[in-house]
């Protein structure tokens, strides 16, 4: 079974205040950490990173220097996050039956929750990596509580996400024609009826949306450095 990684990395940084996917985080850009485990990752058979029209050349150049063999396409994205991932799943290569797809802004994924969120396409049509709401969850729509959500069955929902491929594509082109938005790929997988089964996730496997998250990302990379260096 091949398994093509996604890596949507053309976001323009709105929330965050200026793109930061190319930003040193602790002496390497920040997309650097997130392609780590992917290309470390024996599940993994290529990567498709996909960055602004702009980007193309520069992002080829870094990452064919830390690709080590593996097969990594660098293509351009779209104006949504879903064009973007559109356009790394038709650049994928065609023998890929599955596409595991993360957000560049993720940079602390590890091979372990790559390897669970493949492995529990086995049974499914895809995956999604999550973790349990720890706070009681309140739906409203203008701050005036209409309810409380058992929060036991609540999930928030990270990356990686796992899928077959071909449904995928059905999924993206329904969401065109119907023009329907996700905030993720399960969101239009899930419009499709497909089955999707969820992976426990890490709380460290954070997105990095707001300048708050980054000094979070460089506390975490620090205590990481700390602790490697005492162990050696
Ligand atoms: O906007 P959101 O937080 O969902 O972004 C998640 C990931 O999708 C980021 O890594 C961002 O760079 C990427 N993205 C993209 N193309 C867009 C918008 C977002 O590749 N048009």
């Amino acid at each position: 079974m091949n398994v093509s990684a996604i890596i949507p990395a053309a976001g323009s940084g709105e929330r965050f205040g200026e793109v930061k996917q190319f930003k040193l985080l602790v002496g390497r850009p920040l997309l650097f950490h997130t392609l780590k485990p992917f290309l470390q990752s024996k599940n993994i058979h290529e990567i498709v990173v996909v960055v602004h029209q702009d980007d193309l050349d520069a992002t080829f150049r870094d990452v064919l220097s830390i690709s080590a063999g593996k097969s990594v396409k660098v293509v351009a994205g779209g104006k949504l996050r879903q064009d973007s991932v559109k356009n790394g799943v038709d650049a994928s290569d065609s023998n890929s039956t599955l596409v595991c797809i993360h957000d560049a802004a993720r940079p602390f994924v590890t091979e372990d929750l790559i390897q669970k969120s493949i492995s529990a396409c086995e049974n499914a049509d895809g995956s999604v990596v999550a973790i349990q709401s720890q706070d009681t969850v309140k739906y409203s729509k203008n701050r005036t509580v209409e309810k409380t959500i058992a929060r036991e069955n609540i999930w928030l929902a990270q990356t990686p996400q796992t899928f077959n491929k071909e449904k995928l594509l059905l999924a993206l082109d329904n969401a065109e024609t119907n023009q329907l938005t996700g905030t993720d790929e399960s969101a239009i997988m899930e419009a499709m009826g497909y089955n999707i089964k969820l992976v426990e996730g890490d709380s460290n496997n954070f997105k990095i949306t707001k300048p708050g998250d980054w000094m979070r990302a460089e506390a975490i990379l620090h205590q990481q450095a700390q602790g490697n260096l005492k162990n050696d």
